[in-house]
């Protein structure tokens, strides 16, 4: 029998339909912009996200480092929550791909505000200290538990943003999950951003891809560096084509993960061996922890029994759902946590 694998929302496997997308897709030369598929995904991706244009990226990585490179010169410095994958999980790139510093900020919920940024902005006359450039907001958020801004948290924090001068960014890898918690268009949380990168291949389902969006000439600039980081390909239409599938067809589906992982965070809190705060899960990943047993040991154990997990952060185990688990699927990963 298959193992139920809750490690990540990037462990699915692209389904039928979209493999028949993907079969089927037109195709042309992207490096001479003349693939009709790639093109068609971009105009739906940006008209989605709210925002002039969008470029097909091969991951989340390489659209916040590609968006981060367009936005700045070396010597400039990015705001991140301490706890971000921009800075926990990108290999120390923007120093290495755009010469940028990140400034970590510390945040009770991963939630950035006005409070907690205002002390990390340079004084524009400190010509001995980087230049802050960009604020940079991740949500959903990963290590924070899948965590969602509300829409008047994004709203003060961009006002704030826009008052000191500063770039926005969104690392949206699921902002998708975000628009469907929040029961929004994802426009309505991505459009107030100067640019956002957005993940087709974690809850979407597809086999590889990211999309990055902002108005036509940052879009046009962001070109030249995928390029030149070596991201220019030619017959692209096979992958726009799941790219276009996934949109289409399974973002509404992920509240059935978020209800989920609901179920399974209320059943775990009802473990007396699990302590997991349940009321923090608002859409599909889960931290939680065993009171005797370190993470690798549920890690460990869970895998002989069939259920995949992974480490979180601090001491935590993580479960992520995905559209390759089933209802089903999470009664019996609840049945094998009760035996742990
Ligand atoms: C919030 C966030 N941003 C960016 C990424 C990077 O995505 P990728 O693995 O496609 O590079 C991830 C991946 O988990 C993520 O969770």
């Amino acid at each position: 029998m298959d193992k139920i694998d809750l490690r990540s929302d990037t462990v699915t496997k692209p389904s039928e339909g979209m493999r028949k997308a993907m079969y089927d897709a037109e195709t042309g030369d992207d490096v001479f912009g003349e693939d009709p598929t790639v093109n068609k995904f971009q105009e739906y991706a940006a008209e989605l996200l709210g925002f002039e244009a969008a470029l097909f990226v091969f991951s989340g990585v390489m659209g916040n480092q590609l968006c981060l490179k367009t936005h700045s010169q070396p010597h400039d410095e990015v705001i991140c929550d301490a706890e971000s994958h921009i800075f926990y999980y990108e290999s120390g790139s923007p120093a290495v791909l755009s010469g940028l510093q990140i400034f970590p900020v510390f945040t009770p919920d991963g939630i950035l505000t006005p409070e907690a940024v205002l002390p990390a902005i340079r004084p524009k006359e400190a010509y001995y200290m980087p230049r802050t450039k960009i604020v940079a907001v991740e949500n959903t958020h990963n290590r924070r538990m899948g965590k969602v801004y509300s829409i008047e948290q994004i709203d003060t924090l961009c006002g704030f943003v826009r008052s000191h001068n500063l770039i926005f960014h969104l690392d949206g890898a699921r902002a998708w999950n975000a628009a469907v918690y929040l029961g929004v268009e994802p426009k309505e949380i991505t459009a107030k951003f100067d640019s956002v990168s957005a993940c087709l291949s974690k809850g979407l389902g597809a086999p590889i891809g990211s999309v990055i969006a902002g108005t036509k000439e940052f879009i046009q600039e962001a070109f030249r560096f995928r390029k030149a980081w070596g991201g220019g390909t030619r017959q692209l239409g096979v992958l726009a084509a799941a790219g276009i599938y996934a949109l289409q067809n399974n973002r509404e589906r992920l509240a059935d993960d978020h209800r989920n992982a609901q179920t399974l965070a209320e059943a775990i809190a009802n473990m007396p061996q699990f302590r997991i705060d349940a009321q923090r899960v608002e859409t599909n990943i889960l931290l939680f922890s065993h009171t005797s047993k370190s993470p690798e040991e549920v890690i460990n154990e869970c895998e002989e029994k069939g259920l995949r997990l992974s480490p979180g952060p601090i001491g935590t185990v993580r479960a992520i759902t995905h559209l390759d688990v089933s209802k089903n699927d999470i009664i019996a990963a609840i049945e094998i946590l009760r035996k742990v």
